[in-house]
């Protein structure tokens, strides 16, 4: 839905459709597989608490009439089996609750574990030191298996001034901004920021 804008400027539609159907199917199975998991556990626990609760009513009482144990203490156990019976269900949901959350986290865990491909600089840029000229000098930039985008670009923006930059779609405007931001690494040219080429400056 967030990329409705690019995906109908690309007329990329019937592709998203393929897309989405294929990820829903995937999801889809995945969350039967889940659905199965957990319907083999819970189902299990409960027998088992089952046949636990039996054992304990059959053999107890037994005991219990045998004058094994009193009375007293077969009825402790009884209330015993009782008060463990809601902890143990929800044990089952639990495992369930955690076997579906691993995926996500461990996907978040994977997106926070990327590294940095760009070598960050060591030179921090403090607010109050901050005056705001930007220096654009021979710069170029070529993405992967595209033809140069950007070449021998020069400009430079005095501290405080604002500047508009103008031009057809893809033209590279944002590029610009990105590549301010060191979302790229230059393949030639500087930018200086305040007097410090990018690459020096801290992340
Ligand atoms: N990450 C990228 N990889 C490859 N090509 C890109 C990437 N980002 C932008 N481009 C291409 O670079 C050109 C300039 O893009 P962009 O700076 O977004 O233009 P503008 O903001 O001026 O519309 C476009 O042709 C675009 O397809
Ligand atoms: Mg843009």
């Amino acid at each position: 839905m967030s990329g409705i804008t690019t995906i109908k400027s690309f007329t990329a539609e019937d592709y998203e459709v393929s897309r989405l159907a294929l990820e829903s199917e995937a999801y889809r199975r995945s969350n039967a597989k889940a659905i199965r998991l957990s319907t083999a556990y819970i189902p299990l626990i409960m027998m088992l608490i089952l046949v636990g609760f039996t054992a304990l009513l059959f053999f107890g009482s037994l005991a219990a009439i045998n004058g094994k144990i009193t009375v007293v203490k077969y009825r402790v156990l009884v209330f015993l089996i009782q008060r463990l019976l809601s902890p143990l269900t929800r044990l089952g949901d639990t495992f369930d609750q955690y076997q579906r959350a691993m995926p996500s986290t461990n996907r978040v865990i994977n997106l926070l574990d990327t590294p940095i491909t760009i070598e960050p600089g060591s030179v921090p840029l403090c607010c109050q030191q901050v005056r705001g000229e930007v220096k654009f000098q021979d710069v170029n930039l070529v993405y992967p298996g595209r033809p140069p985008l950007i070449k021998n670009l020069s400009l430079v923006i005095p501290a405080g001034k604002t500047i508009a930059i103008v031009g057809s779609t893809g033209f590279s405007k944002s590029t610009l901004v990105k590549l301010l931001l060191q979302f790229y690494e230059l393949q030639a040219g500087k930018i200086i920021l305040n007097g410090f080429d990018i690459p020096k400056l801290r992340l």
